[in-house]
């Protein structure tokens, strides 16, 4: 297994307050974006917010955002050496902080 490194450039803060922050970070062949928000959350940044459950691939689909402009899942989308991977929260969704939108249907928020 090789060590590499992924650049993730991920837009943080509040629908008010937004900033993007990059991070480096190592990982191994096959790792997920989903791993590499973890590892920075462990590692880097607790106040990174995200959403996850399954971690499994597809089962519970809370880990949805964009990813370079494109709405994928963070658990199944691999990392990529070398490139900035650009990561945002959800278009069209109010962001609550970070990658974190509010998903709920309008008629459940009453
Ligand atoms: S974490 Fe459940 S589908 Fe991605």
């Amino acid at each position: 297994m090789t060590q590499q490194t992924a650049r993730l450039r991920i837009r943080r803060g509040t629908a008010d307050e937004l900033r993007y922050d990059e991070f480096t970070v190592p990982f191994d062949d096959g790792a997920s974006v989903l791993d590499a928000l973890l590892w920075i959350r462990t590692r880097r940044d607790p106040s990174l917010a995200i959403r996850y459950s399954c971690i499994s691939a597809n089962v519970c689909k809370e880990c949805v955002i964009a990813i370079d402009g494109v709405v994928d899942y963070a658990c199944t989308t691999r990392l990529r050496a070398g490139a900035v991977m650009t990561l945002e929260p959800l278009p069209g969704k109010p962001v609550l902080r970070d990658l974190v939108t509010e998903t709920r249907p309008p008629r459940e928020r009453l």
